[in-house]
C-alpha cells in the first residue's frame, strides 16, 4: 500500500499519476486540509504535521510514502528519511528539465511562500539552474482558487491571466509548476498560452520513481480499496475528487492531531 499525503487537493493530481502506474496497489491519501495552506507555515510546523501524518498512514498500512507537496518535500523530507524506515518519494520543482528545455534563458517557477522561503530551495535552484535565470513566483491565491475549487470563476480566471501576462512579459519560455496544487490549472494555461510557454510538472518524475522503488519493496500489505483520510471537510475533498478525477472514492474525517 503506497501512503500520499498534501496540504490539501494539490496531491491529487500525484494520486492519479501513480495510480495509473501502479493500478493493482492501494492508496490511502491524507490531505491536511486542516492546516491549509502550507505555504504560509514555518518549515518546523510543517516537519510536525509531516511527522503525524507519515505515523499515520504508516498506521494504515503504508510501505512508502510519496510527499505530494513542494512545500513539505523541502521542509521536511530529509527528517522524514532520518526518522522513518520506509522509502519516500518527494516532490520537488522541476528546475533542472526547464534549465534544460527553455530558449530564452529564462524559467519561472511557480509556487508557495514556504517552498520558496529555505535554504534547500536556493540550493536546488543553484544546483540545476544550468546558468539559466531563474524567477521564483509565490503565488499563493492560485493555491486557494485550486483548493476552492473556484477556477470557473471569472475573477480567477483574470487573476491568472494577470499573473501569466507578466511571466510572458518577462521573456520567459518555460514554466515550472511547483506546487502541486498547480498541476490542476495545466489545461487552463494550455488553453489560454498553448504556443508561448513550455509547462513542466512533476507528475511524470514522481510517479516513475514510485513505481520504481514500490516494486522493489517485499511482501507489501494492500487493501481492497483506495481511500482518503482529511483533517478538514470530507465534502471538500469528495466533490472535488468527482469533478477533477472522474472518481468517487470513500473520504473519511479523521483527527490525527489531539
Ligand atoms: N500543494 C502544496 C505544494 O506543492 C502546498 C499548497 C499549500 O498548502 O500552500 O507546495
Amino acid at each position: 500500500m503506497i501512503g500520499i499525503f498534501d496540504s490539501g487537493v494539490g496531491g491529487l493530481s500525484i494520486y492519479k499519476a501513480c495510480k495509473q502506474k501502479l493500478p493493482n496497489t492501494s492508496f490511502v491519501y491524507f490531505s491536511d486540509h486542516g492546516h491549509f495552506p502550507y505555504g504560509e507555515k514555518t518549515p518546523d510546523e510543517i516537519k510536525k504535521y509531516a511527522v503525524k501524518i507519515t505515523q499515520f498512514l504508516i498506521q494504515q498500512g503504508a510501505n512508502l510514502v510519496v510527499v505530494a507537496c513542494n512545500a513539505a518535500t523541502i521542509s521536511s523530507i530529509q527528517y522524514l528519511r532520518s526518522i522513518f524506515p520506509i522509502p519516500f518519494v518527494g516532490t520537488e520543482p522541476a528546475v533542472k528539465p526547464a534549465s534544460l528545455a527553455t530558449k530564452t534563458k529564462k524559467i519561472a517557477v511557480l509556487l508557495t511562500n514556504a517552498a520558496s522561503a529555505g535554504p534547500a530551495y536556493q540550493e536546488l535552484v543553484s544546483k540545476w539552474n544550468n546558468g539559466v535565470q531563474v524567477f521564483s513566483f509565490p503565488l499563493p491565491k492560485l493555491v486557494q482558487i485550486v483548493e476552492e475549487n473556484t477556477l470557473h470563476e471569472k475573477a480567477s480566471e483574470q487573476y491568472i491571466l494577470d499573473q501569466i501576462n507578466q511571466i510572458r512579459q518577462l521573456g520567459i519560455d518555460t514554466i515550472v509548476l511547483g506546487c502541486t496544487h498547480f498541476i490542476f490549472l495545466k489545461p487552463f494555461l494550455k488553453k489560454y498560452f498553448h504556443d508561448d510557454f513550455t509547462v513542466l510538472d512533476p507528475t511524470e518524475g514522481v510517479s516513475n520513481q514510485v513505481k520504481r522503488l514500490y516494486d522493489k519493496i517485499p511482501d507489501k500489505k494492500e487493501a481492497n480499496q483506495d481511500i482518503l483520510f482529511t483533517s478538514g471537510n470530507p465534502a471538500i475533498l469528495a466533490d472535488f475528487v468527482q469533478t477533477w478525477l472522474k472518481l468517487r472514492i470513500e473520504v473519511k474525517p479523521v483527527d490525527i492531531y489531539e
